[in-house]
Parts: C-alpha cells; sequence; structure tokens
C-alpha cells in the first residue's frame, strides 16, 4: 500500500486515515517534532558517552574519590591546595585506601578524582541540556499534549539517576572497598532503560511514516527481534555483574573455564540462588552463556530476515545486529584473554549498548505505520 504525506501541521497529532483513492495517509512530520526528535538524540548521544565514561571511572577505580553529594556546589573541583588536602583527608577515611591504597600520593589521588569528577560534570550536562531546551519549547507552545508526559517522566527519571548512583557509590565508603554490585547493575540497568526510552520516543518524532513490510511474517520477526532485546538486556546486566564482582579477572581462558565447559564450584555458596550474583565463577559462566544465545539468536533472525519478503532498511538492520552481536562477542572474549584492559573493557560496554541500540532499531523499523509517533 503505498504511502502519501498530508501537509505539514506543526504541533498537532493526526490520525491515520483511509483516503478516497484507497491509499492509506499517515501524520506529517512537524518541524516541531523533528527539533523535538533531533535535541532527544543529542541527549541519547551524551547518555551514551556517559556510560563509557563511567565504565572507565570504574575500571581505573576511581568511583569512591568524591564522598560529598553536592549536585550544585559540586559542579567545581578543588582549587587550592588546602581544598586538595581537604578532599584527599576524607577519601583517606574509606576502607579502599586504608585497605589497598596506603601508599597512594596526592598526585595519584588527583588522577581517580578527576575521572569521576569527570563523570559527575558530565551527568550534570546531560541535565542541562535536556532542561534549557525543554523549558524554551514549553514556554513557545510547541510540545504536542501527547509528547510533554513524555518529557517530564524523562527528567524525573535523570534526575533519580543522580540519586541512584550516589546510593550505589555510599555502599563503598564502609566496610566494603568497592560498590555492591545490586547497586552497580541497578545504576547501569537505569542508565539504559532511560537511553532506549528517549531513544524509542526520539525516533517515533523523525520517522513517523514508517512503512509496513508486505511480508505476513512480518509481524512474528518482529516479535523475535523483541525477545532478542530483551535477551541482550539480560546479558548487558549479567555484565554488570561480571564487572561488579571482578570475575573478569579469573578463569581468562576461552571457551573452557578451568579446562571445563561447566567449572567446579558454580554452585558453592548457599543458599543457591545467590550464586548468580555473588559466585563470580557462576557468574562469569552464566555471562558467557548468555553472550552465546544472544549471539545464536542473532544468527538465527539473520537467516530468517533473508528468507522473508522485508524493506530494505528492515533487512539492513538484521545485518547489523548479527555483525554488531558478532564484534560484541569477540570485545568480550578479548577483553577476558587479556585480563580486563581498561580500553578494551570500556569499548566491551560501549558495544553492549551499540547492540541494544541496533536490536531497538531493527524493533522499530519493523513498526506498524499506524503507531509510530507518541
Ligand atoms: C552479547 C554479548 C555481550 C554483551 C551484551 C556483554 C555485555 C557486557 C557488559 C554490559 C559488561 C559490563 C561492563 C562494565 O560495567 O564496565 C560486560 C562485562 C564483561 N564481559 Fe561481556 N558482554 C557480552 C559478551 C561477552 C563475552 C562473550 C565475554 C567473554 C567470554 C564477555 C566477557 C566480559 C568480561 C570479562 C567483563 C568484565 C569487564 C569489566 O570488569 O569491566 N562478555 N559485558
Amino acid at each position: 500500500m503505498a504511502i502519501v504525506r498530508p501537509p505539514t501541521s506543526p504541533g498537532l497529532s493526526h490520525p491515520s486515515q483511509i483516503g478516497d483513492n484507497g491509499r492509506m495517509t499517515l501524520p506529517a512530520t512537524s518541524a516541531d517534532d523533528r527539533a523535538i526528535g533531533v535535541w532527544l538524540l543529542v541527549c541519547c548521544a551524551m547518555i551514551f558517552a556517559m556510560a563509557v565514561i563511567g565504565a572507565i571511572t570504574r575500571l581505573t577505580e576511581s568511583g569512591l574519590s568524591i564522598m560529598e553529594w553536592a549536585p550544585v556546589t559540586g559542579a567545581l573541583p578543588p582549587l587550592s591546595a588546602a581544598e586538595w588536602e581537604r578532599v584527599f583527608a576524607i577519601y583517606r577515611r574509606i576502607p579502599e585506601y586504608t585497605e589497598l591504597n596506603r601508599d597512594m600520593t596526592l598526585t595519584e589521588f588527583k588522577t581517580i578524582f578527576w575521572w569521576e569528577y569527570v563523570h559527575r560534570l558530565w551527568g550534570r550536562a546531560i541535565g542541562v541540556v535536556f532542561l534549557i531546551p525543554f523549558l524554551w519549547f514549553l514556554l513557545r507552545g510547541r510540545i504536542r499534549r501527547a509528547l510533554a508526559p513524555h518529557l517530564v517522566v524523562m527528567f524525573l527519571l535523570g534526575g533519580l539517576q543522580g540519586a541512584l548512583g550516589w546510593y550505589m557509590v555510599a555502599s563503598g565508603f564502609a566496610e566494603r572497598t568497592d560498590v555492591s554490585q545490586y547497586r552497580l547493575v541497578a545504576h547501569l540497568g537505569a542508565a539504559v532503560a532511560i537511553y532506549l526510552y528517549i531513544l524509542w520516543v526520539a525516533l517515533g518524532l523523525l520517522l513517523p511514516n514508517i512503512e509496513a513490510s508486505p511480508d505476513p511474517r512480518a509481524g512474528a520477526l518482529r516479535r523475535l527481534l523483541v525477545a532478542l532485546t530483551a535477551l541482550a538486556l539480560t546479558t548487558l546486566a549479567s555484565g554488570g555483574f561480571v564487572a561488579g564482582t571482578n570475575a573478569g579477572l579469573v578463569y581468562n581462558t576461552f571457551p573452557l573455564m578451568d579446562g571445563a565447559w561447566v567449572p567446579a564450584g558454580y554452585g558453592q555458596i548457599e543458599p543457591w540462588a545467590l550464586n548468580l550474583f555473588e559466585n563470580e565463577i557462576a557468574v562469569q559462566f552464566n555471562h558467557r552463556l548468555l553472550a552465546v544465545a544472544t549471539l545464536g539468536l542473532a544468527g538465527l533472525l539473520w537467516l530468517w530476515s533473508r528468507r522473508l519478503e522485508l524493506r530494505a532498511r528492515v533487512r539492513q538492520a538484521c545485518d547489523l545486529v548479527l555483525a554488531m552481536a558478532a564484534l560484541q562477542f569477540g570485545l568480550g572474549v578479548a577483553t577476558l584473554l587479556l585480563v580486563v584492559p581498561v580500553g578494551l573493557a570500556a569499548l566491551h560496554q560501549a558495544g553492549a549498548l551499540g547492540l541494544v541500540t541496533l536490536a531497538l532499531w531493527a524493533v522499530f523499523v519493523l513498526r506498524p505505520a499506524s503507531s509510530a509517533r507518541p
């Protein structure tokens, strides 16, 4: 069925219609929607970068270097030698310093401080880049009624994410020398959820007129792509547990672990369920298993997509998903074999986001035409 665009009507949402000639008429992309869509994509790019900065912060063991929660005044770093001494003295009180870093100098402390500082500053920058254009669009009446609640929820989720980050960091200030892996995964998972939500809304605004693929099995393919996205997200979360338990520093062989397909010691913790989150052997094994399943499903999906009559864009999206899954798998194996070098592990984190981005994109381009715009 051919698609016809009616004249652009800024700021209004039109229902889909069947015209006199029997052709389907879809709402046009208004200039306002396009501007908001581009702005939201910029926010997505900043969140993507934030996830990579966050990974580097963790990998360089920098995350516990700022022990004060000061959303506004904390935007300024220490500006005098006395101030540096003060913040270093606070750091010297926590177990990470007393148990692991007793010989750390002020110069070394500054390095870890700057990573955490950049991570928090970037978080503030995202808040500003979101809030200022939001108020501008709002005051000029350029936000459609249906869209406004989405934007408010996005802003609130962003604020909560900052608080969750602090809750995570606070778990490393007493008793333990690093943060809780549960809070790390919650922080990572929330970042990815917010990112995908904003991306989904942005795509709906920028590309409201997605053409349906002619093959009747396209709906089933789309459901499988949703399943792949969910599986990739589960693998991503399990990667957070690998990172959070430092499970990547042991069993640095592939495909066998300790010379076996299933390593001894998988279920050594009682109660058994805790193995899934706290036993580094089980945590790493499960991450491998989920990664194999993700790559396998991406491969099957790609094979199936070859047999269907799909739009070129959908076909290309399935190609990209498989290529990214394979690349991400390779990055994971390399990260493990080389015992978690910072650059490679950060790339592996970026690859995880790249994979879920492409999976979401594939789901999006297979959307039913009439429901594309929020
Ligand atoms: C679809 C495939 C995969 C996805 C989506 C994925 C995702 C992730 C994520 C999100 C992290 C956390 C990064 C961080 O918080 O810094 C991670 C960590 C890790 N992954 Fe994967 N991964 C995949 C495949 C693999 C494979 C096949 C291996 C090796 C056999 C692997 C080994 C690791 C290791 C060793 C870490 C810990 C690195 C660190 O401490 O930062 N991954 N993964």
